[in-house]
């Protein structure tokens, strides 16, 4: 006995330690087993207890409790500690760090022909106008015949029309070369009373300062019994007040032909070109901003409307000039060169919608 009782600090110092040094929880349990397991070396000990004298007994079995029951809490506290180091770790490598912003430096904005025609929506949608919508690649049918451009007329040839290759019958389509095709389509799956602006792209055989081959126009469509050329120039007046977010602005129309508007005109609008900016609304100026009329009655005979009933106005106006003379910018080209210096400098927050009542831009 006394072997034991000599050797039990040593022991305990000795299992301590190897608990101490435990790098993981399977090195942990196996001190476990080798101490207090079925066939370890404490549970060993307790096992004499049975074989001593009462009296040796009563000093030993206190010791050897006291030893089993700090051993036992040492494991226990070390695995604590284990456990809580391997839960850190994990954390650690999942670790999402939301302070980082989204993007360090956001680029991207909202082009300003997008802009505008986000404007234009909305001053029209105001004034009860839907928006209609047509396909890029037209045939002759809409793009110029039902439009009253007669077989052989020269203003076919003004266009400068884009054709796509003959079908097997010999027939070109054509890359739209206004968005005025849309009024035809509309009138002919709509009943009047019709309202509507149509946004788009079209297509012409042009490249310089102030032209592209593809750019952005507008139309609008007016039908039903009683609109007349009144209603036009006062739709469209207030319209360019909204658009150039100014109290008034003033009109004029200058006689014009197209061959789908009868009377045809064109309309300008005063301006102050005197600055280094033009600005509307005021000055001595005046500047052409887009073609406009009376729906001609061939139109309306076109796609099936009696002439004698129905009358409306059009209109067409080119958005990349209305948005280079809102917005300032000197040439139309960059619009096309995706550069991330210049819409980053002219584009505009995605998330700002513009609205009369919100305001425009
Ligand atoms: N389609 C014409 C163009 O591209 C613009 C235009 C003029 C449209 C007068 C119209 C209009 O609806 O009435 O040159």
């Amino acid at each position: 006995m006394t072997d034991v009782t000599e050797n039990l600090p040593a022991l305990k110092d000795e299992a301590l330690n190897a608990i101490a040094e435990a790098s993981d929880l399977s090195a942990l349990d196996a001190v476990r087993v080798a101490e207090l397991g079925k066939k370890g070396r404490i549970s060993g000990l307790m096992k004499t207890l049975g074989k001593m004298s009462p009296e040796e007994r009563q000093e030993m079995g206190p010791r050897l409790n006291g030893l089993r029951n700090e051993v036992a809490a040492a494991i226990d506290a070390r695995k604590a500690a284990l456990e809580t180091a391997a839960l850190n770790a994990k954390l650690e490598s999942e670790r999402v760090d939301l302070t980082l912003p989204p993007r360090p430096e956001p680029v991207g904005a909202l082009h300003p022909v997008m802009q505008v025609f986000e404007e234009i929506a909305a001053i029209f949608g105001e004034m009860g106008f839907a928006v209609a919508e047509g396909p890029d690649i037209e045939d002759d049918f809409h793009n110029f015949t039902a439009l009253n451009f007669p077989e052989g007329h020269p203003a076919r040839e003004d266009h400068d029309t884009f054709f796509m290759h003959p079908d097997e019958n010999g027939v070109r389509k054509v890359l739209r070369t206004h968005t005025s095709p849309v009024q035809i389509r509309t009138m002919m799956s709509e009943k009047p009373p019709i309202r509507v602006i149509i946004p788009g792209r079209v297509y012409r055989k042009d490249w310089d300062a102030t032209h592209t081959p593809m750019f952005h126009q507008v139309e609008g469509l007016v039908i039903d019994k009683t609109t007349h050329m009144g209603h036009l120039k006062q739709c469209l007046t207030d319209f360019l007040a909204a658009f150039f977010e100014v109290e008034t602005a003033e009109t004029r129309f200058r006689p014009h032909f197209f061959p789908f508007t009868e009377p045809s005109a064109e309309m300008d609008v005063r301006c102050d070109r005197s600055g280094d900016t033009i600005k509307v609304g005021e000055g001595d100026s005046w500047l052409e901003i887009l073609g406009s009329g009376m729906v001609h009655p061939n139109v309306l005979r076109n796609v099936g409307l009696d002439p004698d009933e129905y009358q409306g106005f059009a209109f067409g106006m080119g958005v990349d000039r209305l948005a280079m003379l809102k917005y300032g910018m000197p040439d139309l080209r960059p619009y096309f060169e995706a550069d991330v210096d210049w819409i980053s400098h002219y584009g505009f927050k995605p998330w700002l919608l513009p609205s009369l009542s919100g305001g425009l831009s």
